[in-house]
């Protein structure tokens, strides 16, 4: 779906006309731009609909709500009156992130079908989702057999997904192999190269999959849990000892609503009003945002659940997703990921994110961790390997082109490529930056484009640097180059879309209206692809 074949190369200017290559390419683009019968402009509101991607199927419209920036409240506003199914895909987080081994459509589509009944598998959503989707499931329950056309079946699942290290409910054991922390001295981030050998599972991979992870929480948090249950750790549960349970298999970070549920049915009055509360999703003492499992006991301190129930009421720990940032063709068998490091205060209590830690400081060399390669839906290497390719990726975002790079020096694809990459500061977080500065003067690297956040007095991000060079940018999409964005989805994706619209009106003659359209047409051909998270 994303490896398409590039657009013919506008020849406009003939070769013979009195300009250098630069300059016939870009009057190719502008005049291609002027002359390209597309459709008739949208306005404004119109076109950012569009922008949100090519997710429609009849029902949807469009889906208007696909747009990770939004709130909740909104996207459900804009799916009102619309059927069950499409109102469980505005519940999703939509990033089209592929944690749930689906993407938002594909994954409303399964609970609407009642093929998949997990209602916890939105990542990014988190409790605020899956609270909808609870609730949008009792209705579906309620409702009378649809009178008109059935809701779509699930996608199959494609019959990859059994192969073992495929799924995320199918994992692999992998060894790992050694980190390397990217950051110098003075850095404010904590960012690991992290190495995985394969060949014990002969898993393989293709630049811009994801690797999928299946963390362990961290033990002395697990012990602290369970001295506040008052248990033994050797309590049996499930067949195992409770210590085992709380550190492979549950989630310890937001309490679920069940547990609130579970303190509520065993203490009473006040606290049990809180409790009930809690478990509606309502906020009664302000804190309800940092109250992990841990929190929670904390503060019903006087409940002290049995640890079956306990157990029973927490979530299932979920894999965790890293853009691969290795190439298969340039080290089979090896696998490497780029990971930030999430670690942040609450009150006094040190938080640590589960995964990231895992990588960064709690497994060691020779360690086996469970596995499985997700598919990259839609994020890609173009199949022609002469297509030209603009990468743009600040922070972790580089991952998945570090591999783009290796993989097209590996397989001598002549194509022309160009990074922007940017982060906070020059001095300490330049990842990879002998490796990026050799490829520079190698010349597979053709551009690099850099952008330091924190190196002056004022923010100053990739798309900054993008506009500084909107010219060329315009001359490359017009040679067809597909363009790439990976990293933060909550602000920065969007934000560099919005340049990547104002360079091809600025650049391509176009009203701020058609070049959206433009952007979005991008986007429908596979030409514009996003990992972002
Ligand atoms: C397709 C895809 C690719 C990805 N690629 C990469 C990659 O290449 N590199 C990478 O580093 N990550 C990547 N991620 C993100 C990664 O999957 C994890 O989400 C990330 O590492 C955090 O996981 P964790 O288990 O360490 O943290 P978690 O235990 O999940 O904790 C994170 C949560 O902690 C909370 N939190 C974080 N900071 C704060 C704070 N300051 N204050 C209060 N609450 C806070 C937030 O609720 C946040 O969601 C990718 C995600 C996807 C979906
Ligand atoms: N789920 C999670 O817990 C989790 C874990 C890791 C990462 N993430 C997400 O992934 C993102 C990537 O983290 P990262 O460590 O790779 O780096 P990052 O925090 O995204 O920072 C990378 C660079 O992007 C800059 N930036 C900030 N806002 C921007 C914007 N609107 N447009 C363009 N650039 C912008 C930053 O500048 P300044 O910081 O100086 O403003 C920094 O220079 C995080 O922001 C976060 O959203 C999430």
């Amino acid at each position: 779906m994303n490896q398409m074949t590039p657009p013919p190369k506008v020849e406009i200017i003939p070769a013979s006309a009195p300009f250098s290559e630069a300059q016939r390419s870009w009057l190719n683009g502008f005049f291609a731009g002027l002359l390209s019968d597309g459709p008739s402009p949208l306005s404004a509101e119109q076109g950012a609909a569009v922008l949100q991607g090519p997710v429609g199927d009849g029902d949807d419209d469009e889906a208007p709500w696909h747009d990770q920036t939004m709130p909740i409240a909104d996207r459900m506003k804009l799916a009102e009156g619309r059927p069950l199914r499409r109102r469980m895909m505005a519940a999703m987080a939509q990033q089209d992130c592929g944690q749930c081994g689906y993407n938002c459509h594909d994954y409303s589509d399964a609970i609407a079908s009642k093929a998949e009944p997990r209602l916890n598998l939105c990542v990014p959503g988190g409790k605020e989702t899956a609270r909808m989707l609870k609730a949008l499931k009792e209705e579906l329950e309620k409702a009378p057999p649809a009178a008109g056309p059935a809701a779509a079946p699930a996608a199959a699942a494609p019959a990859i997904a059994a192969e073992l290290g495929r799924s995320r409910d199918n994992p692999a054991p992998a060894t790992f192999v050694s980190r390397q922390l990217l950051n110098k001295s003075g850095s404010e981030k904590e960012t690991w190269h992290i190495d995985f050998d394969l060949t014990g599972c002969g898993l393989d991979y293709v630049v811009g999959d994801s690797f999928g992870i299946f963390a362990r929480n961290d033990l002395g948090h697990v012990d602290q849990i369970i001295a506040l249950l008052g248990a033994s750790h050797a309590t049996e549960v499930r067949g195992k000892t409770l210590r085992e349970v709380l550190t492979d298999d549950v989630s310890l970070a937001p309490a679920p609503d069940s547990l609130f549920e579970l303190i509520s049915y065993i203490t009473g009055g006040a606290q049990r009003e809180k409790a009930r509360a809690l478990a509606q999703g309502e906020d009664p003492d302000g804190d309800a945002a940092t109250l992990d499992v841990m929190a929670a006991l904390q503060k019903f301190s006087n409940v002290r659940p049995h640890p079956e129930a306990f157990i029973e009421a927490l979530e299932p720990l979920q894999p965790r997703l890293y853009s691969i940032s290795s190439s298969h063709n340039a080290t089979p068998g090896k696998l490497s990921l780029t990971v930030d490091c999430v670690r942040y205060v609450i009150g006094k209590r040190k938080r640590l994110g589960v995964a990231s830690t895992f990588l960064a400081e709690r497994i060691q060399p020779g360690d086996e961790v469970k596995v499985y390669v997700q598919k990259a839906h839609g994020f890609a290497l173009p199949q022609d390997p002469n297509t030209p390719i603009i990468m743009i990726g600040p922070g972790t975002g580089i991952a998945p082109f570090r591999a783009f790079l290796h993989d097209r020096k590996a397989t001598g694809a002549p194509g022309k490529n160009w990074l922007f990459f940017g982060h906070q500061r020059s001095a300490s977080d330049f990842f990879y930056a002998d490796e990026l500065n050799a490829m520079k003067t190698s010349g597979l690297l053709t551009r690099m484009s850099l952008a330091w956040s924190r190196d002056g007095d004022r923010k100053f991000y990739v798309q900054d640097r993008m506009r500084e060079v909107g010219r060329e940018i315009w001359t490359w999409l017009a040679e067809g180059a597909n363009i790439y964005i990976c990293g933060d989805a909550k602000r920065m994706a969007k934000d560099v879309e919005r340049a990547l619209v104002d360079i091809v009106a600025k650049f391509g003659a176009r009203s701020t209206d058609e070049a959206v359209l433009f952007v979005a047409d991008l986007k429908k051909k596979g030409r514009l692809q996003q990992d972002v998270y």
